[in-house]
Order: C-alpha cells, then sequence, then structure tokens
C-alpha cells in the first residue's frame, strides 16, 4: 500500500551537488516548461534519500516553481517512488495474476517469514524491505522480483533461491 510517512518530516537540505544535477535536467527543456523535469528530479532525490519525504517534495515544488501538490500528485502515483523510509534493498515481488498461478503469494510468505518484517516495513538492521507490485514484464519467468535502484531481475523464484538471494545482499551489504 502507498502511503505518505511524515514521521520523519524533518526539514531537507539540497546539496549544491544535487542541485546542480536538478539544474543540469531542467535545463533539457523549454523556458517555462521546467515542470517536464519533475520525474528525474525525484529520482535524484529518492537516491540521495533513500525515500521521498513530504518536506523533500515541498522543496522540489520550490525549486520548480510549481504547487507543492503537482508534485504530490506525480510522486504518489508512480510506484517506483517511496513515499516511506525503505531498507537498503528493497524487494518488490510481481503480485500479478500470471506469477500467483505460478506461486508469488508463497513467494512473499516466505519473504516475510524470512525476513520477520509485514509489506512495507524495514528490518531493525536497517537492510531490507519488500512489497507486493504489479506485473513487472517477465510474465513467463514468473515468479519474479526486482531491487532498485538498478531494477535487477531475479526469476523463476523459489524459497531456496529467495533464501540466497537475501544471503547473497548481506554479503554484498557486510563488504
Ligand atoms: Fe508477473 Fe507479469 S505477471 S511479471
Amino acid at each position: 500500500m502507498l502511503r505518505v510517512d511524515n514521521s520523519e518530516a524533518i526539514p531537507v537540505e539540497f546539496s549544491p551537488e544535487l542541485v546542480a544535477k536538478f539544474g543540469d535536467i531542467v535545463s533539457r527543456y523549454p523556458e517555462g516548461k521546467q515542470k517536464s523535469a519533475l520525474l528525474p528530479i525525484l529520482h535524484l532525490v529518492q537516491a540521495e534519500f533513500g525515500w521521498v519525504s513530504a518536506p523533500a517534495m515541498d522543496k522540489v515544488a520550490d525549486y520548480l516553481h510549481i504547487q507543492d501538490i503537482e508534485v504530490y500528485e506525480v510522486a504518489t502515483f508512480y510506484s517506483m517512488y517511496f513515499m516511506r523510509p525503505q531498507g537498503k534493498y528493497m524487494l518488490e515481488v510481481c503480485r500479478t495474476g500470471p506469477c500467483c498461478l505460478v506461486g508469488a503469494e508463497k513467494i512473499m510468505d516466505h519473504i516475510e517469514q524470512k525476513l520477520g518484517v509485514k509489506e512495507g516495513d524495514v528490518t531493525p538492521d536497517g537492510l531490507f524491505s519488500w512489497r507486493g507490485v504489479e506485473c513487472l514484464a517477465a510474465c513467463g519467468f514468473g515468479p519474479v522480483l526486482q531491487i532498485g535502484p538498478e531494477y535487477t531481475f531475479y526469476e523463476k523464484l523459489t524459497n531456496e533461491s529467495v533464501d540466497q538471494l537475501i544471503s547473497d545482499l548481506k554479503a554484498k551489504a557486510s563488504n
């Protein structure tokens, strides 16, 4: 479920480097069309802070000289923007029909049990979150999950392959 989390709604500061990246994106669009830069700017914000908080959205609105609601309505529409803090690794499992027919729901149950957190929550070590998402366009290879920000795909999942993936990610994080 997508929801805006204001529990960590502390003011955010955009670094000069981040603002320079914003400017580079805005410069690709005609004068007066700066709103067109909104999606890539939100990606940059998420890459910087790990999620898109309400204060960050307000600040983006200020930067682009648009209304706050114009940022909110875009950020909450697209599932790739996280409206609450997430683990370092977000496991997004396809929960659409074809994947469910080959066990996606059981894979999500297994992930929940393995990680010990409900959908959308963060493991105590801050490493993992998981959630169900709609079709990932790999319907012939289900069950399937992706992990951002590179959106790496893992296909034909089994409980054992999920265990291995989680173990590999833990090892990667500790290096
Ligand atoms: Fe799962 Fe399309 S239904 S990838």
